[in-house]
């Protein structure tokens, strides 16, 4: 596991997007595994910004997103469809026929994940998956307790994942209570790991994460027993957790 501190948000995004970029350049047709929340935003700005100057080109490159909200369409513009669309795909070159997000309007969860799964194989697998990093240590919808060899599954979110993912709502009671998630085996599968993650309120489980043991209940935890993870964090991020200067 190689971690990389940056001095904040900014410099963080431009070397997570930078780290993408080798991977777009070195294999024009790539599997990104791709992924919601704030702390990407910055990421994907700084690869739409790398594309306008003419140094990227997305025309070949495939993607698969880690989870969606279940029961949300995907004109919702708090589905992660509706959000890839509008901080990336949109922006760049990308086939939309090769981009892909579960699809959280398909009832039947069973038969959607096992889809999306057999998706992600029959791409060849995913040559770098980007991950945030939940205040819970969950990692796409992960939550702790998660199997670590599930693959793409239905899970019930926790309250405190609601909790904060609720300021992207009207109110608490329109998050939804479900989502389609790349499971922890999905992820770990990936031949290459890049997680993201920013500020001092992920201080405590950056430091559980990374430099605790390995367990069930901080879901990243397990990325510390994949051979090909970095870990692009600012200096807020690292705060509690034993890094030297
Ligand atoms: C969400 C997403 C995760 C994301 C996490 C952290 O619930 N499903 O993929 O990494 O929460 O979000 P943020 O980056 O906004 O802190």
């Amino acid at each position: 596991m190689k971690i990389y501190k940056t001095a904040d948000y900014k410099e963080m995004s431009r070397k997570a997007a930078n780290i993408l970029a080798a991977q777009v350049i070195l294999k024009p047709d790539c599997v990104l595994g791709l992924a919601t929340g704030s702390t990407p935003i910055g990421t994907y700005d700084e690869l739409v910004a790398g594309y306008e100057k003419g140094d990227l080109d997305f025309s070949e490159v495939k993607t698969v997103n880690l989870d969606e909200y279940r029961g949300l369409p995907r004109d919702n513009d708090q589905s992660y469809y509706y959000f890839m669309h509008e901080h990336l795909f949109d922006r760049v070159n990308i086939v939309a026929e090769n981009t892909h997000v579960p699809d959280g309007t398909q009832e039947d969860a069973q038969q959607e994940c096992d889809r999306y799964e057999a998706l992600i194989d029959s791409m060849g697998g995913v040559d770098i998956q980007l991950l945030g990093l939940g205040h819970n240590g969950h990692i796409g919808f992960n939550e702790p307790d998660a199997s670590f060899a599930q693959r793409t599954h239905c899970v019930d979110l926790t309250e405190s994942t609601i909790e904060a993912n609720k300021r992207f709502f009207a109110s608490a009671d329109d998050v939804p209570r479900q989502a389609y998630t790349m499971g922890i085996g999905t992820i770990m599968k990936a031949k290459k790991i890049l997680l993201i993650v920013s500020g001092e309120d992920k201080a405590d489980i950056v430091a559980k994460a990374f430099f605790g043991p390995v367990t069930p209940e901080v879901p990243a935890s397990i990325l510390q027993l994949h051979n090909d993870v970095v870990i692009v964090a600012d200096s807020a991020a690292l705060s509690k957790s034993p890094i030297q200067e």
